[in-house]
């Protein structure tokens, strides 16, 4: 049995685990992500992984799931987004510490070819699997492998042009779909009512400790929760842009499952109803080709770290 060690660095938290070749995780360390430095979080993925092949002295690789655009050499992060290491050869640093072979993933390939191999979309030869978090990401998986493109930038689904000269993006660009569909436009779409309609919006601000300068998501989607108008409000916007993304998408690949994984899918039903309903109405030919279900992911929390490590086993 093959051991490999995945690594999962988010915005916030570090996971990582040491996983065989059926997908099931041995072990796992979770920390806390320093955001601050990029040093800092070298650091954390050098003692994760350094720990847990101490452990498991058996493991032969370290696969990583990074977000931002990874090259195709699958270790230098070319353009990070929302993290600020643009030009990072992250899979040497890692490796230099560790003294294991690295293969660097993007996140959302990584979560996706958990939900492919072990998940929602397991015996599926062409899925569109969606992260949707504080970014907005994407796994295609055509023919059963991997889409990555020339650089290896394929799948960067949330930064698709949705409204020209529109809200700014980490990427550098306008109106991409992540500003429109991810956790954080939830956060702007409160914003705006509150600035606005105070009145209406009174719970999705009480729900943020009364104030409307600080309406993150996660309020959003409490508000939500309780059938606020306003917060659904702010989710009948998001799934809007999401479902035209999403249909988009399906009028290219032709996918026969798409699989919402993220922060944002734990919303369910909230997220889950809205998009089906838009999608439905976006899609071209919806009713020449057999129905694409829109479904959760099923990896849970260690998607990322799993489908890293079982990539970096293949690799
Ligand atoms: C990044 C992607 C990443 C996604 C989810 C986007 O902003 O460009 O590389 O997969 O966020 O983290
Ligand atoms: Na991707
Ligand atoms: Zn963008």
């Amino acid at each position: 049995m093959a051991l490999s060690i995945g690594v999962d660095v988010g915005g916030t938290k570090i996971a990582a685990g040491v996983v065989d070749d059926d997908g099931a995780v041995l072990k796992t360390i979770r920390r806390d992500s320093p955001a601050t430095s990029q040093q800092a979080i070298i650091e954390t993925i050098i003692s994760v992984a350094s720990s847990l092949k101490a452990d498991f002295p058996e493991a032969e690789t370290v696969g990583i799931g990074a977000a931002g655009f990874v090259s195709s050499d699958r270790s230098t992060i070319a353009h990070g987004t929302n993290l600020d290491w643009t030009g990072l050869d992250l899979g040497e640093a890692i490796s230099q510490g560790v003294g294991l072979p690295v293969v660097v993933e993007n996140d959302a390939n990584a979560f996706g070819w958990a939900e492919v191999r072990f998940g929602a979309a397991r015996g599926k030869a062409n899925a569109l699997i969606v992260a949707i978090g504080t970014g907005l990401g994407g796994a295609i998986v055509v023919d059963g492998r991997l889409v990555r493109g020339a650089a290896g930038f394929a799948a960067e689904i949330g930064h698709i042009n949705v409204v020209p000269d529109g809200r700014p993006c980490g990427c550098g660009q306008r109106g991409c779909l992540e500003r429109y569909s991810a956790g954080t436009a939830l956060g702007v779409n409160g914003w705006e009512l509150a600035r606005f309609r105070p009145d209406y919006a009174a719970r999705i601000i009480e729900l943020s400790g009364g104030d409307s300068n600080s309406i993150s998501g996660k309020a959003v989607t409490a508000a939500a929760r309780e059938g606020d108008p306003a917060a659904l409000e702010c989710y009948a916007q998001l799934t809007h842009w999401l479902a035209i993304g999403l249909a988009d998408l399906c009028a290219v690949l032709d996918p026969e499952v798409i699989v919402i994984a993220g922060g944002l899918a734990e919303a369910g039903d909230i997220l889950l109803e809205p998009t089906r309903e838009a999608f439905t109405r976006f899609l071209t030919a919806g009713r020449a080709r057999p129905a694409i279900p829109i479904v959760l992911a099923e990896g849970g929390q260690a998607a990322g770290l799993v489908g890293a490590a079982d990539l970096a086993r293949q690799a």
